[in-house]
């Protein structure tokens, strides 16, 4: 066991030393995209951001724990196993939130979990999630981001143990990319592939739902080989939500499930789901909302 230990111990050491190196390699992301400024494109992007939960963790909490969901100005304190994190402020302003980013800052940010000055984001920032969000999605998001009043807002420091920094955040990325496994195949008999595809594209990539219901290794690492079989996040445990647990669900029940938290049982969910269900399914598009009941139905 002993020696175990050490064999981890130091190859996550080498991996932090391999994932140094490859702080000089920025990630490439399309240099000539370029943020829209139409009002369909901001209106598309505001759309996203409702999909994509962002208001669950960025909405503005002041000093004094008073909590404004119409705005984005950060605050919101995520207490994990690996400490607490206080999610930023994303209106423009220039000092204290994100005024003047590009378009490559924001693809940088969300599909790669990249600040624009080339450091890593804790994972607490969904981003390994989001990596699969579409170039058009990301920029819109962005754009409707940059249409916001900026509001001055600095949120308080992260609490971190002194080993989680974010250098150590490139070797546990290079980690989580070779152990993460992949997703069983789709088996699904259904003919609506395309309906079902946008489905996953929903609950994979926006909806970051694997983010709560996968398990995770002891060092944080999402099972994608075991997705949506349930977790454990702190004391709560986490229902799963894969076909073998939904299978007295019909697509119906589900779709009910997205808009008013009400399951397959008749039961209202409760704990962070009815916050999902308010910031982020009730208001998808029925046809997205079917989508996402096609995709865990099928
Ligand atoms: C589960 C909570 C959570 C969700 C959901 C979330 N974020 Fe964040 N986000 C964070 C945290 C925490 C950070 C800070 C990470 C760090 O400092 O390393 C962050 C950082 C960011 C940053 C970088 C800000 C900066 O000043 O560098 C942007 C931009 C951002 N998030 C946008 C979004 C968008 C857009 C969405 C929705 C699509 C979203 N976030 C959803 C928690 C979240
Ligand atoms: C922030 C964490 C979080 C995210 C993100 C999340 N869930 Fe949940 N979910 C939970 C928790 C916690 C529960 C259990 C709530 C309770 O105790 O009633 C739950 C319960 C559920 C249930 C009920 C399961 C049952 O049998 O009782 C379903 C279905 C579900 N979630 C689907 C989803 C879908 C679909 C998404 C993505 C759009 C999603 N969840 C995203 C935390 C989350």
């Amino acid at each position: 066991m002993a020696k175990r230990r050490t064999l981890l111990f130091g190859m996550t050491i080498s991996l932090i030393v391999f994932g140094a190196a490859l702080i000089f390699f920025s990630p490439s992301v399309n240099q000539s995209a370029k943020l829209p400024t139409s009002p369909a494109a901001i209106a598309r992007g505001e759309y996203l951001v409702n999909a994509g939960g962002c208001v669950s963790c960025h909405l503005a909490v002041d000093a004094q724990g008073n909590r404004d969901e119409s705005q984005l100005s950060g605050g919101h304190a995520l207490a994990t196993d690996f400490g607490t994190f206080y999610a930023p402020n994303i209106t423009p302003d220039t000092e204290t939130g994100i005024g003047g980013w590009s378009a490559q800052d924001f693809l940088l940010a969300l599909q790669h979990g990249r600040s624009p000055e080339g450091s890593l984001y804790y994972p607490a920032f969904p981003y390994r999630s989001y990596a699969g969000l579409s170039d058009a999605d990301v920029l819109d998001i962005g754009a409707y981001l940059l249409s916001l009043e900026p509001i001055t807002q600095r949120v308080p420091e992260h609490e971190t143990p002194w080993w989680l920094n974010r250098v150590a955040l490139i070797g546990w990325n290079a980690l989580a990319d070779w152990t993460q496994g992949s997703v069983p195949s789709s088996d699904t008999e259904s003919n609506d592939e395309e309906f079902i595809a946008r489905g996953a594209y929903l609950a994979r990539s926006l909806g970051h739902c694997g983010e709560c219901h996968t398990p995770r290794t002891s060092l944080g690492v999402s099972q994608l080989s075991r997705e949506f079989a349930g977790a454990q996040l702190g004391e709560e445990k986490i229902e799963a939500i894969d076909r073998e647990a939904l299978a007295e669900w019909t697509r119906d029940n589900f779709d009910l499930f997205l808009l008013l938290g009400i399951k397959a049982d008749g039961e209202f969910v409760g704990g962070d789901m009815s916050d999902v269900i308010d910031h982020n399914t009730s208001r998808l598009t029925d046809a997205d909302r079917l989508a996402l009941a096609a995709f865990f139905t099928r």
